[in-house]
């Protein structure tokens, strides 16, 4: 008898089927009225880590919210990591609620937003950060850019639909995200050029994601 027990996978395989550790991820993206907006973000991972022109990240959200439309329009983010705080914790759940705009979630925030260090018109950063990712949308794979015609769809995109840059699903988006500049908190920073020792690492928390439909799981 095998100790293993087969599971039916089903959509969203990650959390429903999984115990899948995820960083906690607050992305900053550009709105058009060059203010910074905040939502939260698990599905968010290396994908170009070596032998390409440049280095990227891939995110996976759905194609409606605030942050797959400015991401759409203008390209630009900051992947925001947290550390294992409740002050953290709780707004990274309340800017993880959909259906509200980037006024209405940004008039109540409490994180403290600075400058980044990338060129150009650029959201804000999280100060509180330990570690900031500045990117831009590679929207030349495979033919990404063509999403644009879609911006303000909110209530599902008809196909056709992309493999993996683009829109690729009546409410998914996927977005290779190309690397402008990594910033990190002066103590992480001299851990990482020092060598490694157990107490070096920022404390994180991990995202078991959206569990049994009413809450998202935490360690
Ligand atoms: C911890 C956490 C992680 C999340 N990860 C994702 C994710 O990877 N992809 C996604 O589409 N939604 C994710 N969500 C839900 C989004 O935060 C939600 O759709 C939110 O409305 C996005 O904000 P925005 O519309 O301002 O971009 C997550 C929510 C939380 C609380």
């Amino acid at each position: 008898m095998s100790e293993f027990k087969s599971l039916k996978v089903v959509d969203n395989f990650y959390q429903n089927n999984l115990f899948y550790p995820m960083p906690t991820v607050i992305i900053s993206t550009l709105c058009d009225d060059g203010t910074t907006s905040l939502g939260s973000y698990s599905l968010v991972f290396p994908y170009y880590i070596a032998g390409k022109d440049y280095y990227a990240m891939i995110l996976e959200c759905r194609n409606s919210s605030n942050t797959a439309q400015n991401l759409l329009k203008n390209g630009k983010c900051a992947l925001n990591f947290i550390k294992d705080d409740r002050k953290y914790f709780k707004e990274a759940v309340r800017l993880g609620f959909p259906g509200k705009t980037p006024a209405e979630k940004m008039k109540d925030c409490n994180l403290k937003l600075i400058k980044g260090k990338a060129e150009g018109n650029r959201p804000l950063i999280l100060k509180d950060a330990y570690q900031v990712i500045e990117c831009t949308w590679d929207d030349s794979l495979e033919d990404g850019y063509k999403a644009k015609e879609h911006i303000g769809e909110l209530e599902g995109v008809e196909p056709p639909y992309n493999n993996f840059n683009g829109i690729t699903s009546k409410f998914g988006c996927h977005f290779i995200l190309k690397i402008d500049g990594i910033l990190m908190k002066e103590k992480y920073a001299d851990n990482l050029k020092k060598g490694l020792k157990s107490n070096s690492f920022p404390n994180v928390p991990v995202d078991y994601g959206y569990h049994d439909s009413k809450n998202f799981w935490y360690k």
